[in-house]
C-alpha cells in the first residue's frame, strides 16, 4: 500500500502519518514537509520537500509517485506573523484573502490534478482533505473569519465536484472532505484558550478519527464532508 500526507511536518498530518505506521505497518508511507524539516523519521516513511503553492513542485512529485492508495492533503494555514482572522470586514485584507485561497483552497485542486493517474491505478482508493466546519455556508451562525471561511467553502466546492467528475473516472475513488474538530495544533494555538477541554483534541485523537473513517468508507460514500465523529456536514 502507498500512502501519500501531504503537509506531514503539521499537529495533523504528522499525527497521521504516526498513527499509519502503527496500523499499517507494511505500507509505503511518503509524507510532505515545506518550512519545517521534519525530525521525525522511519524506515518505511519518506520525505519530500514540496512548496504546495507551487504547480510545477506538484507535478514533479506526482511523476515521482506512479501508484498511490491513498493521498491526504493536511497543509492549510489560518493566521500569518501579521494578520489574524478578521473579527470584522474592515479587517479586511486582500492579500491575506489571497494566501487563504493559495494555501487552503488551490492545493488540492491541483492535487486532484496531478494525482489522478497515480491514484487510477488502485483497485480502491482515496482522495481525503482535512477542510473545516466553518467552510460550511449552512452551519456559518457566528460570522467572522470571512478569508478562512471563504477559502475552506470554496475548498469544499472543489471538493465536491473532483468527486461528481471522479465517480466516473475513477469509481473506485472515495472523495472526501474532512473537518478535524478542534485540534491542538500551531494552527489553532492562539484560539485554543476559549475551547473547552474536552472539546480540544490531541493530534493523534484527531489522526484515529481520521484512520477510523478511511477504514471504513467504500466508494459508494464519496462526496461527502465528513466530521471527526462520522457525522455528515452540510456543505
Ligand atoms: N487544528 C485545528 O483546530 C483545525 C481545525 C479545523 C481544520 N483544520 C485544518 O486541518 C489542516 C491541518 O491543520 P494543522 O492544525 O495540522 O496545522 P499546522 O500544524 O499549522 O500544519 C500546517 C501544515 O501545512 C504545511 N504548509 C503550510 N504552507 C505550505 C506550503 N506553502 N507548502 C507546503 N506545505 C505547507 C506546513 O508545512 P511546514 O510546517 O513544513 O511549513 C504544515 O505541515 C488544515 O487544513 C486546517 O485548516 C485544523
Amino acid at each position: 500500500m502507498n500512502i501519500l500526507i501531504i503537509g506531514g511536518t503539521g499537529g495533523i498530518g504528522l499525527a497521521i502519518i504516526q498513527q499509519l505506521l502503527i496500523i499499517k505497518p507494511h505500507a509505503n508511507i511518503h509524507a510532505t514537509f515545506f518550512r519545517h524539516q521534519p525530525q521525525y523519521q522511519h524506515s518505511q516513511l519518506h520525505w519530500h520537500h514540496l512548496d504546495i503553492s507551487l504547480e510545477n513542485q506538484i507535478a514533479a512529485l506526482a511523476k515521482q509517485l506512479p501508484q498511490l492508495d491513498v493521498v491526504i492533503n493536511a497543509v492549510g494555514m489560518l493566521h500569518t506573523a501579521k494578520h489574524q482572522p478578521e473579527k470584522s470586514i474592515q479587517q479586511f485584507d486582500v492579500a491575506f484573502f489571497q494566501t487563504n485561497i493559495q494555501i487552503n483552497t488551490l492545493p488540492s485542486l491541483l492535487i486532484a490534478k496531478h494525482f489522478m493517474t497515480p491514484l487510477k491505478t488502485s483497485p480502491r482508493s482515496y482522495f481525503i482533505t482535512i477542510s473545516a466546519k466553518v467552510g460550511s455556508i449552512e452551519d456559518n451562525k457566528l460570522g467572522g473569519w470571512i478569508s478562512y471561511r471563504s477559502s475552506k467553502a470554496a475548498l469544499n466546492m472543489a471538493i465536491k465536484t473532483i468527486s461528481i467528475e471522479w465517480q466516473t473516472k475513477l469509481p473506485h475513488c472515495c472523495v472526501i472532505a474532512f473537518h478535524p474538530g478542534t485540534t491542538a495544533s500551531a494552527l489553532s494555538e492562539p484560539f485554543q484558550r476559549n475551547v473547552a477541554p474536552h472539546k480540544l483534541f490531541t493530534p493523534t485523537y484527531t489522526a484515529q478519527c481520521l484512520l477510523h473513517l478511511l477504514a471504513i468508507l467504500t466508494p459508494q460514500e464519496t462526496g461527502q464532508f465528513l466530521s471527526y465523529n462520522g457525522n455528515i456536514l452540510p456543505w
